[in-house]
C-alpha cells in the first residue's frame, strides 16, 4: 500500500441532529423523540455548543483542505431555528473555510411545528432542502406515524421554492404496508408536480429494533413491488428525471454531499452518533461519536467511541459497494488514489465481472453494466 495524500480529496462536513417531535415506527436511525415535542431554546444552544468543540477536535482531520460540502441529518434538523445555524456556521468557518460554492443540505420534515420559515434557512446559507415526505396519502402517513398531512408536505415543497429554494429534494418512501401500485405512483406524481428538483426513492425496509419489526404490517407481494419499481423508474424517466444512484432521481445537480460518500471521499462528523470517514498518509479511519445525546452532552468534547484504520484487505470492498452505487461509476484514477491500492492488482476480478457482462472497467472508469446494477450484491462479493 502507497501512501496516500488527502489533499485531492473532497472533504465534506456531516452534522447529526439527534431529535425528532415524535419516533416514528419504522425508523431505526439515532433519533429520539425530544421531551414535550419541542426542542427548548437551553437544549438547542448547549447541542450547537457542543457541536463546535466536537469540530475544533476534527479540524486536524482536514489537514489543509476547506469544506467542500455540507449535510445536516437526523432526526428532524429543522428542529433547530435558523438563528441557531447562523450561530453554528459562523463558529465553524472561523475554524475551517468552507469552498465558495459549498452545498449545504438541511433535512426538513414537513409538519408546521417542525421548522422555521423556509426563507430564513436561505439567509444563512443553507442552499438545498431535504423534505421527509415520505407519502401524500392521509392513511399511509397515519399508518407510517407520521405528524404531517399530505396538505402540509404539498405546501412544504411550494412553500420552499416560493422562499428561492432552487433545489429540493423530496424524501419518498415506496412498497408501503398494504401500499398498491397506483398510490405509489400518485405519490411520484404529487412530488413532480409540486416542484421537487430530486427525489430520494426508497423501499420501505422493516429494521431490527422498530415497532414495525415488532408488529410486522402486512407488505406488497413482491410481483406488486416489482411492479411499483418499473411503473415508478419509467415515470420519472419520462418526466426528465436522471437515476443516478440506486435510489436517487435529480432533474439538477447531483448531491454533491452525497457524491462524495458514493465517490469514496472523505468527512468530519459532529453530532450524535455522527460517522465519518478521513484519509491520512498511512490509511483510510472511519470514526463514531457517542450515540446518545444525554452522552454526547454529558462529556464535551464528545471522544471518538471509534477511529478504526479500515484494513487494506476491506477496502477493495469498501470503495466498490460506494462506488458502484453509481449508474455512471467512478473515475478509475480514484482507486488508487482514495485507497493507496493499485487497480492492477484487481485485474482478474475485474475482467471476470466484464466476462460476465456485469461490469465495464478500462483505464478511465469503473462502472457496473445495467444487468450488473440489478445483481450489485454478486457484484460486490467478487470484491470480499
Ligand atoms: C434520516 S431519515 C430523516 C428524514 C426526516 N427526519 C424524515 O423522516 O422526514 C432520511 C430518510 O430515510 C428514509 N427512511 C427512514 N427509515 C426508512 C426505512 N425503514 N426504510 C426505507 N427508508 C427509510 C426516509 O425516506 C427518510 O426521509
Ligand atoms: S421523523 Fe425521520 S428521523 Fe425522526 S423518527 Fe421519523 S423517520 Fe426517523
Amino acid at each position: 500500500m502507497s501512501l496516500l495524500n488527502p489533499v485531492n480529496i473532497p472533504l465534506s462536513l456531516y452534522i447529526h441532529m439527534p431529535w425528532c417531535v415524535r419516533k416514528c415506527p419504522y425508523c431505526d436511525f439515532n433519533s429520539h423523540a425530544v421531551p414535550d415535542g419541542q426542542l427548548s431554546m437551553d437544549l438547542e444552544q448547549q447541542y450547537l455548543e457542543a457541536l463546535v468543540a466536537d469540530f475544533e477536535t476534527q479540524v486536524e482531520m482536514a489537514q489543509g483542505r476547506s469544506i467542500h460540502s455540507v449535510f445536516i441529518g437526523g432526526g428532524t434538523p429543522s428542529l433547530i431555528s435558523a438563528q441557531g445555524y447562523q450561530w453554528l456556521f459562523d463558529r465553524l468557518k472561523a475554524r475551517l473555510d468552507f469552498e465558495d460554492d459549498c452545498e449545504i443540505t438541511l433535512e426538513a420534515n414537513p409538519g408546521t411545528v417542525e421548522h422555521d420559515p423556509f426563507a430564513d434557512y436561505l439567509a444563512v446559507g443553507i442552499n438545498r432542502l431535504s423534505l421527509g415526505v415520505q407519502s401524500f396519502d392521509p392513511e399511509h402517513l397515519q399508518r407510517l406515524g407520521r405528524i404531517h398531512s399530505a396538505n402540509n408536505a404539498l405546501d412544504a415543497i411550494q412553500q420552499a421554492r416560493q422562499a428561492g429554494f432552487e433545489r429540493v429534494n423530496v424524501d419518498l418512501m415506496h412498497g408501503l404496508p398494504q401500499q398498491t401500485e397506483e398510490q405509489a405512483l400518485t405519490d411520484l406524481k404529487l412530488a413532480v408536480e409540486h416542484g421537487a428538483t430530486h427525489i430520494s426513492w426508497y423501499q420501505l425496509t422493516i429494521e431490527p429494533n422498530t415497532v414495525f419489526f415488532r408488529t410486522q404490517p402486512v407488505l406488497p407481494q413482491d410481483e406488486v413491488l416489482e411492479h411499483i419499481q418499473e411503473q415508478g423508474e419509467a415515470y420519472l424517466k419520462a418526466n426528465g428525471y436522471v437515476n443516478y444512484e440506486v435510489s436517487a432521481w435529480r432533474k439538477e445537480k447531483s448531491s454533491a454531499h452525497n457524491l462524495n460518500y458514493w465517490q469514496f471521499g472523505d468527512y468530519l462528523a459532529i453530532g450524535a452518533g455522527a460517522h465519518g470517514k478521513v484519509t491520512r498518509p498511512d490509511g483510510v479511519y472511519r470514526f463514531q461519536k457517542t450515540r446518545l445525546p444525554k452522552d454526547y452532552l454529558a462529556k464535551v468534547p464528545a471522544e471518538h467511541v471509534q477511529m478504526k484504520r479500515i484494513e487494506a484487505e476491506e477496502l477493495p470492498f469498501e470503495f466498490m459497494m460506494n462506488a458502484l452505487r453509481l449508474n455512471e461509476g467512478v473515475a478509475a484514477a480514484f482507486y488508487a488514489q482514495r485507497t493507496g491500492l493499485e487497480l492492477d492488482e484487481l485485474n482478474q476480478k475485474l475482467m471476470q465481472l466484464r466476462e460476465k457482462k456485469l461490469l465495464i472497467a478500462d483505464s478511465q472508469r469503473i462502472a457496473c453494466t445495467e444487468q450488473g446494477h440489478i445483481f450489485l450484491n454478486s457484484v460486490l462479493e467478487a470484491f470480499l
